[in-house]
């Protein structure tokens, strides 16, 4: 297990500390206090271009190298970043064209990071001169045990630059994919305010216009931009892989905010990295889906630097951000339990951000693990070093073990960047909160997720849940029923099948391509707005707890040879059925043509439990977050509380506690913010 923090040494020399006759004297007390606390890994490096090559041309490894020596001895494993994230201020003046253009075509300038522009040939010559200048001078380095490519691809709205060479590459993709401008045209429908083009130089990129962008080219820039991110990334990993075979790659993604293609990302890297700001984040629900989904991301062909097979998370917030209104401290234990959390759902190394407040810049306020003062007797570094301690145990046991999930959630990203879109039937639906409501429900029952694209082999899982695929490709449409036909039981929802991959609704009734599937046609649907509620009668199938509502949108459905569920209580289309089950092959094909408050989620998934015959881990208070890693012959629970307060559980075996190695039977409570760590013989609470 590998537990570190993101170190800047370049930060730390004289004047900032050290002396001016030993001006980088204060590594070695930086790696003094780092052993303490049980770090084994550090990641370095990420903004260093500035350092490394000072005026063009002119290269200085030898301080980094320097720093490595420390960590040799200290035994203290490196992850370097390569530092394109930061190209230096000379780079931008000699080559004024590598900086990005917005939508407004204004140039976004030099000064701060991530100013280029991805498409830029000039940019990618630097980029691979550094990086291979790099590789050279470090890559033999005995503690040197992965790369971490730029940092933070796509952040601060850099996705999309409007550069000319942009727009170059642009139209040589969309040459590649519709070969002829008729066929644009024609699946562009660009017949739509004489959009039609006819020379491939006069397709628009979707630049600031007076209305809204034809929304089958704005998908198709997104795709394009997607895949020039790819491409850069794909662009350096090769150049290492090259030069230094036997590391692996990776790079820090965050929980799907940016916009590119995160599993065509994870699939160029070797194993994924996160970046989490669950400290600051109050549901613990939420972190954990989004732990999920970033777990999910790469789930074959993982190479990491131990042979280990999860994820890192390479930036853990060691406390407070700079960036909201008021940047609160964390509580006590706090940064303990979301670690665990993390921990619980894959990771695999765990390194905070950062390991000591900087003295300059603009992240100095930024929580560290060291406070500006560098001693170590701070709250926070004492309780990284218990965390530490407890890791190094835990370490031995769970490598090697992983979660496994028996249900699915889909996700696409063609389908969430088009759900951003302007002129949706409701701009109050988000998808974010959907999804979070049929997470929840499988998250509080203590059942196991895994999040999947549509495309991915389905087969292994009992349940797919794919909530509002407006966009839906013909080829998607297609598995999900060749999923059902071999016994799976799937459940899609309202705002499905609206478009399909060219952004053409369907004439044969929605959803596209699943009338038959779910043995239905949705005729029309009604978005409703907030506040307004219609209620659904639920038809006996499954047990209802609670009067459930029917928000924000109701499909008016016609069935065509389904089982109705429930229909719709008011309205014109009241006694229409509102959601659906259909025996379609082997499986079962369930739609539910509204969204309902949470407990209706729970109703639903108590119902698909035991149909799908999915079991919960454990059975312990709803209040208790709880996980399973396992391999051959081994499963460790993990018991986490969120709360403020304590939380009895019952043990009727007795069970033994990898924390405290301490066997537990009977009732036990629970601290705030505990955590237990138990194994599978003693774990039948
Ligand atoms: C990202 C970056 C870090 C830092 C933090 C601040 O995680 O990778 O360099 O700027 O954001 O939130």
């Amino acid at each position: 297990m590998y537990f570190g923090v993101d170190y800047h040494p370049e930060h730390w020399v004289y004047p900032y500390d050290g002396t001016p006759e030993a001006p980088e004297s204060r590594w070695e007390r930086d790696v003094e206090l780092m052993v303490q606390a049980g770090v084994n890994v550090v990641r370095m490096g990420e903004f260093a271009w500035g350092c490394y090559e000072p005026a063009e041309g002119k290269y200085d490894f030898g301080w980094m190298r320097r720093v490595m020596d420390l960590f040799t001895k200290a035994e203290i494993k490196v992850v370097l970043g390569t530092p394109t994230a930061s190209p230096p201020v000379w780079l931008a003046k000699k080559h004024p064209e590598i900086l990005p253009i917005d939508a407004r075509g204004l140039r976004r300038h030099e000064g701060t990071r991530r100013a280029y522009c991805m498409n830029s040939n000039v940019y990618w010559d630097y980029c691979q001169r550094i990086v291979r200048e790099l590789a050279g001078a470090l890559g033999n380095h005995p503690q040197l045990i992965a790369w971490q490519i730029d940092n933070g691809l796509g952040g601060h709205d850099t996705e999309a630059s409007f550069n000319e060479e942009a727009r170059r590459d642009w139209h040589a993709w969309l040459k590649a994919k519709y070969e002829t401008i008729d066929r644009l045209n024609e699946l562009m429908g660009t017949r739509f305010w004489s959009q039609g083009v006819t020379d491939w130089d006069q397709a628009p990129m979707p630049m600031a216009a007076p209305t809204v962008h034809n929304p089958a080219l704005l998908i198709d820039w997104m795709r394009f931009c997607s895949d020039t991110i790819v491409a850069f990334a794909r662009m350096q990993r090769d150049v290492l892989r090259e030069l230094t075979p036997n590391l692996p790659v990776t790079q820090n993604l965050r929980a799907l905010t940016r916009l590119f293609d995160h599993f065509d990302m994870a699939e160029v890297m070797d194993f994924v990295s996160v970046d989490s700001n669950a400290t600051i984040k109050t549901k613990s629900a939420e972190l954990a889906c989004e732990i999920d989904m970033m777990r999910s991301l790469k789930k074959t062909n993982i190479r990491m630097p131990d042979g280990d097979c999860g994820f890192w998370v390479i930036e853990q917030k060691a406390g407070n951000v700079n960036w909201q209104e008021v940047n609160s401290l964390l509580r006590p234990q706090v940064v303990r339990l979301f670690t665990y959390q993390l921990v619980s759902r894959g990771a695999c190394g765990v390194l905070y951000f950062l390991w000591r407040q900087p003295r300059i810049g603009s992240e100095k306020f930024y929580g560290g693990v060291l406070t500006h003062t560098g001693r170590g007797d701070n709250r926070v570094y004492q309780e990284i070093k218990e965390i530490g301690q407890e890791l190094k145990q835990l370490g031995r046991v769970l490598k090697g073990t992983r979660i496994a999930a028996e249900s699915c959630i889909l996700t696409s990203h063609d389908n969430d960047w088009n759900l951003k879109f302007v002129n949706q039937p409701n701009k109050y639906f988000n998808q974010r909160e959907h999804v979070q409501l049929f997470y929840n429900a499988l998250h509080d029952r203590n059942i196991p997720v895994d999040f999947a694209r549509p495309t991915e082999d389905l087969s292994k899982y009992k349940l797919v849940i794919a909530p509002s695929l407006q966009l839906l490709a013909g080829g998607e449409a297609d598995l999900l029923k060749l999923y059902v036909q071999n016994g799976g039981t799937l459940v899609a929802t309202f705002n499905t099948g609206l478009v399909d991959e060219h952004h053409i609704a369907p004439d044969t009734g929605f959803p596209h391509d699943l009338t038959d599937l779910f043995g239905l046609e949705v005729l029309e649907f009604d978005p409703l707005p907030p506040g307004e509620e219609n209620h659904l009668t639920i038809k006996g199938a499954f047990a209802a707890t609670h009067l459930h509502p029917a928000k924000l949108w109701c499909d008016a459905i016609e069935p065509k040879g389904c089982q109705v569920l429930a229909s719709y209580a008011k309205d014109f289309y009241a006694g229409r059925p509102a959601m659906t089950m259909n025996s379609f092959g082997q499986g079962k094909a369930i739609y539910i043509g509204t969204m309902s408050h949470q407990f209706f989620y729970y109703d639903l998934i108590v119902w698909l439990r035991q149909m799908c015959n999915l079991f919960p881990l454990l059975k312990v208070p709803d209040t208790v977050e709880v996980s399973m890693r396992e391999k051959e012959n081994t499963r460790i629970y993990f018991l986490l509380n969120h709360q403020n307060s304590p939380v009895r559980i019952s043990f009727f075996k007795p069970m033994h506690d990898f924390l405290t190695g301490k066997t537990f039977t009977g009732n036990y409570d629970l601290p705030p913010h505990g955590v237990l760590v138990l194994d599978e013989q003693t774990a039948q609470a």
